[in-house]
């Protein structure tokens, strides 16, 4: 089976690494070539919770080089799932199953837009990753990797990714739900990721903080009402006790949305806290606090390169 993984971001490259010992023919796509370059030369080094890693994987900037793929792993931000899945056209072939492991909500759809309804698998990792370097990882975080697909169905493909995922230590199980498991983790992310962002706080200081506690608890509520009203089926039932534990649980961590910010990155505010907005004003139900917490985020990306005026 040829395995594309697109994106050489953190988790994008623990993957790659990992599954370079499936057996399988592992390819990592980057767009950039110098960079895709530099990676085919060095490998990639993964230190961390399973010790320390050094893979080599086929890297390349270009789809005729890498051809037609059995699997394509989507581990690009969300905002640019639309380039990438247009870029990688050429990969999708009439059995190419495209397993999409990015945060927030939007991505299945985008992806099926281009590639067609029944080629798109859902999924969720809870694996913590940092990129240190150019192909250098820490992996941060165990956790399992769930598939599926939006329709509850389980072709043989999605068991035989489960499988190959297990086989190299990649946690990996199906679910008929991915949907619940989707909204699941993005209520963790509303609660987590545009606060820490903002304020400039590892995970677990965020619960800490009374005021902070209190915006936090508002986020949640929001979100879990547009769920709600969705007849979304999260995974727990108290989704405020579980966004606590997940600060607890994850307190030194540096989320993802902080790290953009770190790096004065583009940040997945719209696929995260932008959901809840968008959704919640089509279903009629009041964001006000995910909607500041948008218009915060938004202006510390477009504010970068400004000097505070003495
Ligand atoms: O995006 C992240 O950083 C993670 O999903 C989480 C759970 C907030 C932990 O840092």
């Amino acid at each position: 089976m040829r395995i594309v993984i697109v994106g050489p971001g953190a988790i994008g490259c623990l993957y790659a690494a990992f599954l370079s010992k499936s057996g399988q023919e592992i390819w990592l796509m980057d767009k950039n070539n110098e960079r895709a370059a530099k990676i085919n030369q060095q490998g990639i080094t993964v230190e961390g919770l399973s010790g320390n890693l050094q893979a080599r994987v086929k890297t390349s900037a270009d789809v005729k080089e890498i051809g037609s793929a059995d699997l394509i792993i989507i581990c690009v931000k969300s905002y640019d799932t639309k380039e990438t899945i247009k870029q990688a056209r050429p990969l999708i072939g009439d059995n190419t199953n495209i397993l999409t492991l990015q945060n927030g909500i939007g991505n299945i759809e985008i992806i099926q837009e281009v590639a067609g309804p029944d080629k798109v698998i859902g999924g969720v990792t809870n694996l913590g990753a940092t990129l240190i370097d150019i192909g250098h990882v820490r992996h941060a975080g165990k956790g399992e990797t769930v598939i599926g697909r939006i329709d509850g169905k389980i072709p043989v493909e999605m068991r035989f990714i489960r499988e190959t995922f297990n086989k190299v230590g990649l946690e990996a199980r199906i679910s008929r739900d991915i949907k619940g498991l989707l909204w699941s983790k993005l209520i963790i992310n509303v609660g987590i990721n545009a606060l820490t962002a903002i304020t400039r706080l590892n995970n677990g200081r965020l619960v800490e903080f009374e005021g902070m506690r209190k915006i936090l608890r508002e986020a949640v509520t929001e979100a879990t009402r547009v769920a709600k009203r969705k007849r979304i089926k999260l995974i727990y039932d108290d989704p405020l006790a579980k966004v606590e534990a997940v600060c607890e649980a994850t307190a030194t961590n540096v989320s993802s949305m902080l790290q953009d910010v770190l790096r004065k990155k583009r940040t997945e505010i719209d696929f995260i806290n932008g959901v809840i907005v968008r959704q919640g004003q089509e279903l009629g139900i009041l964001v006000p606090v995910n909607s500041i917490l948008v218009d915060l985020v938004k202006t510390i990306e477009a504010s970068y390169n400004l000097a505070v005026e003495k």
